[in-house]
This record gives C-alpha cells, sequence and structure tokens, in this order.
C-alpha cells in the first residue's frame, strides 16, 4: 500500500510535513464571492471570464477518514458554517454519504428520490439538486440513497477525475465547497482525493493516534499519484482523561476540536455550534480550525 515511497512519506509525516507529494497541476480558479442574494440555492451566475480568472482562491476541503464515527459528519457541517458565516465566503456542503448527516444537521429533511447519483452520470445538474440553508451563503448538495452505489457507478463511468471535473465547475459558484465523505477506502474515496486541495483527517485522541493519522496517510498516498496536503485533527478531546492528554502532548501542532455536549447538541437545534452557542470552547474550537484551513489553503499561492 505504501509503494516505493513509503520511506520518504515516513521522513515527512516524522518531520510533521503532511504538505502534497507532488504540487497539484490544476487547481480550480475563480474570483468574486460576494455573496448573491440571501437564501438563495445553487451557485450565483458567474461569466465565462469571471471562471478562468487565475487571481481566485477557491478550494475543495475534504473531511475524510477510513474510520466511521470520528467527527467527519460534524466537522463538515460546522466548518462550513464557518466558512459562509464567519468568513463570509459563498460555500456548498456536499454530502457524500448516503447517512445524509450534513443535511440533517441543517434540519434539511432526506429526499425520497433517488437522483444524487445522476450528478455523477452528468444526467442531471448538480445545480437543480442543491438546498438553500437558512444561513446566507451557505447551501447543501444533500445525499439521498443513490449515493450507496455510487463507488460502482464510478468505477462503471471509469472518469477517474469525474469528481475533480464537478468542483470545479461548481467553484464557479463557490469559494469553498466542503466534502463530507463516508468511511471507505474505494474509488468514491480515491476521487475525493483527487478533487481536493486540502484534507482534513478527525482523529480521536489516543496513544494510537499518530499510528491511526500514518495509516490514512498511506491509504490515500498508496492509491494516488500526488495528494493534496492533509491536516489531522485531534477530535472529541477531553483533557479530563489521561490519554486524550498524553495524545494532546505527543501531536501539540495539531488542531484540536474538544469533546462537548454543545457539540452533540448539534443533531437536536439542527443547526452547527456556532450559530446557537457562538461563546462555547466547542465553537471558538472549530472558528480556529477554520483560520488554520485558511492559512493552509494560503500557502498554495
Ligand atoms: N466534539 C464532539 N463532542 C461530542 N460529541 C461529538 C463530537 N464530535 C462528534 N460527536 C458525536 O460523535 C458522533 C459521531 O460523529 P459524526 O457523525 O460526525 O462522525 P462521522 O465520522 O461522520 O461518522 P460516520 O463515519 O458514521 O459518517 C455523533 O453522535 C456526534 O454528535
Ligand atoms: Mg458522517
Amino acid at each position: 500500500m505504501f509503494g516505493a515511497d513509503a520511506p520518504a512519506l515516513t521522513a515527512r509525516l516524522a518531520a510533521g510535513n503532511t504538505g502534497p507529494v507532488a504540487p497539484k497541476s490544476k487547481l480550480p480558479r475563480i474570483i468574486g464571492f460576494a455573496g448573491g442574494p440571501p437564501n438563495r440555492a445553487g451557485p450565483p451566475a458567474v461569466s465565462e471570464s469571471d471562471a478562468a480568472s487565475p487571481a481566485h482562491g477557491g478550494a475543495t476541503i475534504a473531511i475524510y477518514s477510513v474510520k466511521g464515527g470520528v467527527g467527519k459528519t460534524t466537522f463538515a457541517a460546522n466548518l462550513a458554517w464557518c466558512s459562509a458565516v464567519s468568513a463570509a465566503r459563498r460555500t456548498l456542503l456536499w454530502d457524500l454519504d448516503a447517512a445524509g448527516g450534513s443535511a440533517f444537521l441543517y434540519g434539511l429533511e432526506p429526499h425520497a428520490a433517488r437522483f444524487a447519483q445522476d450528478v455523477f452520470a452528468r444526467e442531471r445538474p448538480a445545480a437543480r439538486l442543491i438546498q438553500a440553508t437558512q444561513f446566507e451563503g451557505l447551501d447543501i448538495l444533500p445525499a439521498d440513497e443513490s449515493i450507496r452505489a455510487l463507488d460502482a457507478q464510478l468505477a462503471r463511468i471509469g472518469k477517474r477525475r469525474r469528481l475533480a471535473k464537478l468542483t470545479a465547475e461548481l467553484s464557479a459558484g463557490y469559494a469553498r465547497i466542503i466534502l463530507d465523505c463516508p468511511p471507505v477506502m474505494n474509488e468514491l474515496s480515491a476521487q475525493v482525493v483527487r478533487a481536493a486541495d486540502l484534507v482534513i483527517v478527525p482523529l480521536p485522541p489516543s496513544p494510537l493516534s499518530t499510528r491511526a493519522f500514518e495509516l490514512v496517510v498511506r491509504e490515500i498516498a498508496g492509491n494516488t499519484r500526488q495528494h493534496p496536503p492533509i491536516l489531522p485533527v485531534l477530535s472529541m478531546l477531553d483533557m479530563r482523561r489521561t490519554l486524550h492528554r498524553r495524545a494532546h502532548e505527543g501531536n501539540p501542532s495539531w488542531p484540536v476540536v474538544p469533546y462537548a455536549s454543545a457539540v452533540e447538541q448539534c443533531a437536536v437545534h439542527r443547526q452547527p455550534v456556532g450559530a446557537f452557542a457562538p461563546q462555547s470552547a466547542a465553537a471558538q474550537s472549530f472558528a480556529r480550525l477554520w483560520d488554520a484551513i485558511e492559512k493552509k489553503l494560503a500557502l498554495r499561492c
């Protein structure tokens, strides 16, 4: 899985360098996301010349891990809010997990229709499925049951960059696209890595956190010739617990999101924590994490 680059990658990890193995040759480019009407779903119209501008800072950020229940959907929903509301960037939260957690956390009900995979077959434009949230500048492309067959569908289509092409097109209307990924390692996750400018990996704290992160990086590196920067984040950190403290001390440069009942309450309020508890430690940790993400993205230029 590690391939011929294994020693080099291990050395880079040990040095805390989780940047790209090789620079991405093509990044989606666009400028000018100054808003659009409040709560209007779908990307705003953007001229061809805008879409072709090299000066944009558009980016796709994947929240990914092979492990389930580590906080991916929680991160995706909360970071999308930070991007749209705190940073005032037009943001699309794209739910790639049939469980539909991201849409649920924004109070949207699942579609009975099975349309989500049509976007990948190019039988239905993504814009037709995008829904507005109650927050200005934040839209969702929800999942539905059809997504369960997405991996097989992508393999059948045989276009290795189909997701990357779709996110590049959507970048004409969104400054930030956040992908909420299922816990899989397959063609879909390989496409996610090809589409992403940055991969965020939530890691529950444990003595094995570093090892768990290395495994995720190896999986990613083993499936793609070049990959985007990968940012590990300790999720559900409880500093009252010795093992959690040790995991934090062992990786002091990793951003953290604390274990917090306010985060669990997101599923009750069906809002991100920043919307209903902006002063909470959890909301502030997501805000700090978003700042770290923006700084990392700025290094691309
Ligand atoms: N910081 C936190 N504090 C407390 N609870 C949390 C925190 N982060 C996540 N949780 C809870 O942990 C559970 C799993 O989180 P989440 O659904 O985000 O994980 P996931 O990685 O998306 O899972 P899956 O792989 O099944 O999609 C949820 O009940 C969520 O509310
Ligand atoms: Mg999830």
